[in-house]
């Protein structure tokens, strides 16, 4: 079981691939960012210190970023990190206690991701994830799976989607070189439609 990283700026589809690609290969989805927005609902310690980084488009201090994924690994082998590591203190971090065995950066254009974010919508029960353009639910405001409401994320706003961007050319593009000179990086054209994404991230892993 392999260790795999997805990389890619806001929006980029990394929990979207992530939801079938974890299914598809046996392994643990691990979405920091997942497990920080059930810390918030839950009003727990965690949820209230991250709240207001994650509500700016700040990333959450690296320490208790790394703390919160350590935890959740504990010594596992076959885990598929989506929106981690963001920095480059992560990634130092996560060689520490896991091994990184491939990297999937979803390459992808501004104004699509901007695009995308904007018409987002996500179950406010069971956090499945929509699109009002690509990917919209049977009937509209409802989630197909379970009949929750579907709603805005906070940070889909316009001003921190834009600062999300920025944090993101900032603090985690040099990973894309950080993880390249490993020879661990697999570049995919994230452009394109779910399906199509998805098979060329398959066979560029599996092959
Ligand atoms: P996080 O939840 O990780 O947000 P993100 O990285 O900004 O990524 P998103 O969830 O917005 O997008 P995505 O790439 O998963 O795209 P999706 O599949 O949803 O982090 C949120 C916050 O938490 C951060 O800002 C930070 O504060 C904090 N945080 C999290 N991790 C952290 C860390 N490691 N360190 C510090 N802080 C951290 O798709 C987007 C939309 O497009 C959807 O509507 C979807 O339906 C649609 N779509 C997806 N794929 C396609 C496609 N191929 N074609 C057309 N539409 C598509």
């Amino acid at each position: 079981m392999r260790n795999v990283v997805l990389l890619g700026p806001p929006g980029a589809g990394k929990g979207t691939l992530a939801a079938r690609l974890s299914q598809e290969l046996g392994l643990l989805h691990l979405s920091t960012g997942d497990v920080l927005r059930d810390e918030v609902a839950r009003g727990t310690e965690l949820g209230r210190l991250a709240q207001g980084y994650m509500s700016r488009g700040e990333l959450v201090p690296d320490e208790v970023i790394l703390a919160m994924v350590r935890e959740r690994v504990d010594g596992r082998r076959g885990v598929l990190f989506d929106g981690f590591p963001r920095t480059l203190a992560q990634a130092k971090g996560l060689a520490a206690f896991a091994p990184v065995d491939v990297v999937v950066f979803l390459a992808i254009a501004k104004d699509e991701v901007v695009r995308r974010l904007s018409s987002r919508r996500v179950c406010a029960s069971c956090g499945a994830v929509y699109n009002l353009i690509t990917q919209p639910p049977q009937v509209a405001g409802q989630c197909d799976r379970c009949g929750g409401d579907l709603v805005q994320r906070p940070d889909d706003r316009p001003d921190v989607i834009a600062r999300r961007f920025e944090v993101y050319e900032r603090d985690s593009a040099p990973l894309v070189d950080h993880y390249a000179r490993q020879g661990l990086l697999v570049r995919v054209d994230a452009g394109r439609p779910p399906e199509a994404v998805f098979a060329d991230v398959l066979a560029k892993i599996q092959g």
